[in-house]
């Protein structure tokens, strides 16, 4: 009987011994003005990390910018919509030009301004939810990417939803919109994991932010939605900021396809 060999370590390319260290992490977010996107904008940047923000709104990003300059960052604003190939490209151009490549993407922007049965929905409304939700986040990956391969390796985080996975009435085109994004993510993490460019989805439930107001104020669905979410609150927008601080460091270096949810446990029943 022979005996077998020792086995040999194989040592991880991106191995730190900090590795949630995020020190000038070049990152970029987008829909950071407002909610989810704003709170890890400023997560990134609190954790010594260079911040590149996108969203439509000159002014409400600019504050985040402000913001992030209190806390001694030198932000890039790069205002425009995430459904324009041609402002998405612009943007990784100013990118490259300012900082010579990108390490991580967030791609938090997006909508979900309709609920209603999908059978009212119409083309027009079908249509806008999947161009910036699905368009949206496959213009920047791709855009991101190609830098990030250059570059040798990055991390995209996809903001998806547990309506991904778990359907919700009234929200067909919102819930077929993050399926799709599922999806993208785990093809895009084939393609691009032997070239060192890792792609996650991070699924939140409902949080404390301007998307999800009018549901949480609604005399009936406020109560559906808090009798779906075991820890029985909503979260609040800080509480998504480590999970997408783990997804793009290198704390996840071994992560890649795979679907992170913070939901107050929603999707455990
Ligand atoms: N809040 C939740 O409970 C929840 C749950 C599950 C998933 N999510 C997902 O998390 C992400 C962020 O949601 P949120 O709650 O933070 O939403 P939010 O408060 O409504 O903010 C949306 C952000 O996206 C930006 N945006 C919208 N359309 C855009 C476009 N075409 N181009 C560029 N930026 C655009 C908005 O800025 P402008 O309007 O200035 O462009 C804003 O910064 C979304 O992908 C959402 O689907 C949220």
């Amino acid at each position: 009987m022979t005996t077998p060999s020792a086995p040999t370590s194989v040592p991880g390319p991106r191995r730190t011994s900090v590795a949630f260290d995020l020190t000038d992490h070049r990152v970029w977010v987008t829909g950071a003005s407002r909610g989810l996107g704003r709170a890890m904008a400023l997560g990134f940047a609190a954790a010594g990390a260079r911040v590149a923000l996108t969203a439509r709104s000159a002014g409400a990003v600019q504050e985040v910018a402000d913001e992030i300059e209190e806390l001694g960052g030198k932000p890039l604003v790069l205002v425009g919509s995430v459904s324009d190939s041609a402002a998405v490209s612009s943007s990784v151009a100013a990118i490259r030009e300012s900082w010579g490549g990108l390490d991580a993407l967030v791609n938090s922007a997006g909508v979900s301004p309709i609920f209603k049965r999908a059978e009212l929905v119409d083309d027009e409304e079908w249509r806008h939810v999947l161009d910036v939700n699905v368009t949206g986040s496959f213009l920047c990956a791709r855009e991101a990417g190609k830098l990030m391969l250059e570059g040798g390796g990055g991390a995209v985080v996809n903001i998806s939803s547990i309506h991904g996975q778990v359907g919700m009435e009234r929200m067909a085109a919102y819930s077929a919109s993050k399926g799709a994004i599922d999806a993208l993510s785990r093809t895009l993490a084939l393609e691009w994991a032997e070239r060192g460019v890792r792609v996650n989805t991070l699924s939140p439930g409902y949080f404390e932010t301007d998307m999800t107001e009018a549901l949480r104020g609604h005399r009936k669905w406020r109560g559906h939605l808090l009798s779906k979410i075991p820890l029985g609150r909503f979260g609040v927008p800080e509480e998504i900021v480590s999970a997408a601080l783990f997804l793009a460091s290198d704390a996840s270096g071994f992560m890649t396809g795979s679907n992170m949810v913070v939901d107050g446990g929603w999707t455990a029943a």
